[in-house]
């Protein structure tokens, strides 16, 4: 597997940033910014991340790729982009219900920074009654980890 920066279509990769994103007018505003690395075998994508200024805005491996090493490989490069790039404090968001992304963050190094309340809402285009193991997505937690060490 290999981790490269992605430079042709960015619509191409829509279908990886809606496994992250489950609002299509969020998704719009931002689906064109930042940067792009994906995880790559052979002809294969594995999976994506955007990288927007200091925020990881998106990050997906496709279902069947999941538990191999391939999102903690996207983030660890996007790591080295970022302090490359002079950035002290990676910040990501996420759902407050989704308690195995919860994890995959603090196992990469993140700390939880601040809780928004009520940000999934319809007026910022999500759909009601989205649930995460039972747990129905309302909140978001912004976790952020410093990178001026390991
Ligand atoms: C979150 C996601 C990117 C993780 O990618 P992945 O390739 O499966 O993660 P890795 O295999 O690199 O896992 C790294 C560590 O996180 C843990 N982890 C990953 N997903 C987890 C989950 N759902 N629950 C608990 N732990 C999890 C792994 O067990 C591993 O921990 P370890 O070091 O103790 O072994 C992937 O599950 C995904 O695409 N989810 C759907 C989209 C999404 O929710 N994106 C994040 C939006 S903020």
């Amino acid at each position: 597997m290999r981790i490269e920066l992605h430079t042709s279509d960015r619509e191409a990769l829509r279908p990886l940033f809606e496994l992250a994103e489950d609002s299509r007018a969020e998704l719009d505003a931002y689906i064109g910014a930042g940067e792009v690395l994906v995880a790559v075998e052979g002809d294969e994508l594995l999976g994506h991340l955007q990288l927007v200024g200091d925020e990881i805005k998106n990050l997906a491996v496709v279902e069947a790729h999941r538990g191999g090493g391939v999102g903690r490989a996207l983030v660890t490069a996007a790591i080295e982009r970022a302090r490359d790039e002079r950035i002290e404090l990676l910040r990501v968001a996420t759902g407050a219900a989704d308690t195995g992304n919860l994890r995959f963050y603090q196992r990469l190094g993140f700390r939880m920074r601040a809780i928004e309340r009520d940000a999934f809402t319809a007026a910022n285009g999500y759909p009601p009654g989205i649930e995460v193991d039972g747990i129905e997505l309302r909140d978001r937690v912004w976790l952020d980890r410093r990178l001026d060490a390991g």
